[in-house]
């Protein structure tokens, strides 16, 4: 792996600086069928209350933003870069309060319990310290019967590109399906979909708990 490859490696799981701001462009447009994937899983209604963890370049906030829902979106990056990034983009939505943005990170997301109908996210799991510490936040943050939508690529894509080894942890959907299963998600499925940027990649989704 040559030094650019390192470079855009470590910008990915934190963009920072005029590098960072740059990706999060391409991000935008490299990320767009994961993005619209995950999104076709959610099922969302109107006015319902949704979080996204990892917005990036916000490509994702956008979509949920025009969806005719009314709906209330909340986001949380610990990215400084792309806090700016997204802050700028999105000003007419934070000021008309439907969109909320906080700077930090999935393992401790700044919410009260229950809060949220769905969470998503995508290409964000690499970066997660520890899987189950993010995936028991997002059934501590859901509303009971809310759905959780993960966006990853494959392994082998990973691999392929040597991100593995720099910082990249790779899953496969049946490891992220037995997580959710023994924290109680029901409705456990994985759809799979595929890129030119991406290769193939998949969105594992969970319900969580009616009765938990
Ligand atoms: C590869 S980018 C993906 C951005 C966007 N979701 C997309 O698919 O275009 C990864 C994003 O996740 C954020 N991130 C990294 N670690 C995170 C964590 N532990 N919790 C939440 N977001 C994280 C990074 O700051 C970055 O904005």
């Amino acid at each position: 792996m040559n030094r650019l490859q390192i470079y855009l490696c470590r910008q990915l799981s934190h963009p920072s600086g005029w590098g960072g701001r740059l990706l999060l462009r391409l991000l935008n447009r490299g990320n767009a069928s994961m993005n619209q994937l995950a999104l076709a899983q959610l099922a969302l209604q109107p006015g319902q209350r949704v979080l996204e963890l990892g917005f990036g370049g916000g490509d994702l906030l956008q979509r949920l933003l025009q969806m005719s829902l009314s709906l209330q979106v909340t986001g949380i990056d610990p990215s400084a870069a792309a806090m700016g990034f997204v802050q700028r983009r999105f000003r007419r939505a934070i000021a008309s309060q439907q969109l909320t943005l906080h700077l930090a990170a999935a393992e401790a997301i700044p919410s009260v319990d229950r809060q949220f109908a769905a969470v998503v996210t995508v290409n964000t799991l690499y970066f997660w310290s520890e899987a189950d510490i993010v995936l028991r936040e997002c059934a501590r943050v859901l509303q009971p019967g809310g759905r959780l939508a993960i966006a990853y690529a494959s392994r082998a894509f990973l691999e392929q590109r040597q991100m593995t080894q720099y910082g990249f942890t790779a899953y496969d959907p049946p490891d992220l399906e037995h997580r959710l299963q023994y924290l109680g998600f029901v409705d456990i499925q994985t759809v799979t979909g595929e890129s030119a940027g991406n290769g193939q990649f998949f969105c594992t989704c969970g319900t969580a708990d009616l009765n938990p």
